[in-house]
């Protein structure tokens, strides 16, 4: 039997998944706003809206919707553990080149073997995790890939002050991500580098007094992360 597919939001991970159903001439239904007066009768429903739309929608909506029909949604930060709804979560940084056909999601939902059938007809690529996993999870993917983004953009724009154009900020910074991530996955604490980890502490407070006029914030964000890779290179792990 042919599966009704639906996707209400139409941002970054709706939009993510319209292409990946569109590659697979599958065809899916972007609905409209207001589509919680009448919510689709059967079939699957991918909730591609916001954590807070999520919430409500599975607070308000869901009980109004019919037994046939399979809600899914991708807010890995929400604890939503029930009956036809299942969590989705791609653990990665969605945007116009993402493709759900080269990403691992977590799949946390009731033990559904049409379900699972669906997400593997349709080339999702899933780690199954019963019972949800905790806060930690989430933050972790806070920690890994929301943060560095956001330092990325900080030391881009600091070589762009020191008149780097933007090609070679960007090919210098691509690179150093590149090898800091493939340093430390295979060599673990031992390979963490940079003036906090060789215990450098004159290059330290030089840098910590040029960002303290620059970006102050910044500065107290650079000193407690020193302090923490300082700590972590000497006993030799991050967490106790
Ligand atoms: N982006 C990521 O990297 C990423 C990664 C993993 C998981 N997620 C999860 O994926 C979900 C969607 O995130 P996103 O980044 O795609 O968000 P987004 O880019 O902000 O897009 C959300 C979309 O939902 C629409 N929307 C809001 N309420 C709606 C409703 N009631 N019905 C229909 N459409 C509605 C918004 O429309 P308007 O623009 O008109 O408001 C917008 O198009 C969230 O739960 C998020 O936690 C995202």
């Amino acid at each position: 039997m042919v599966t009704a597919i639906y996707i209400a939001g139409r941002g970054r991970v709706g939009a993510a998944l319209v292409r990946h159903f569109g590659r697979q001439a599958v065809p899916c239904r972007v609905l409209k706003r207001g589509w919680e007066k009448r919510p689709p009768r059967r079939g699957v429903l991918f909730l591609a809206v916001p954590d807070a739309a999520v919430e409500r929608i599975c607070r308000e909506v869901f009980p109004t919707t019919p037994k046939g029909l399979t809600l899914v949604h991708f807010a890995g930060g929400l604890p939503i553990s029930r009956e036809r709804t299942h969590l989705l979560h791609p653990f990665a940084s969605m945007g116009p080149e993402s493709e759900f056909g080269r990403l691992w999601c977590l799949w946390h939902g009731p033990a559904d073997g049409g379900f699972e059938r669906f997400l593997n007809t349709h080339h999702f690529h899933v780690i199954r995790r019963d019972p949800i996993p905790g806060p930690g999870y989430h933050v972790a993917a806070v920690l890994a890939g929301n943060f560095p983004q956001y330092l990325f953009l900080a030391a881009r724009d600091l070589l762009r002050r020191e008149g780097f154009s933007d090609d070679d900020s960007k090919r210098l910074l691509v690179q150093l991500v590149e090898t800091s991530v493939l340093g430390v996955r295979e060599g673990g604490v031992g390979a963490l580098t940079g003036p906090a980890a060789r215990g450098d502490r004159a290059v330290m407070e030089r840098e910590i007094v040029f960002l303290g006029k620059t970006a102050p914030r910044l500065a107290v964000l650079y000193r407690a992360l020193s302090e923490l890779i300082a700590q972590a290179v000497g006993h030799g792990k991050i967490l106790d």
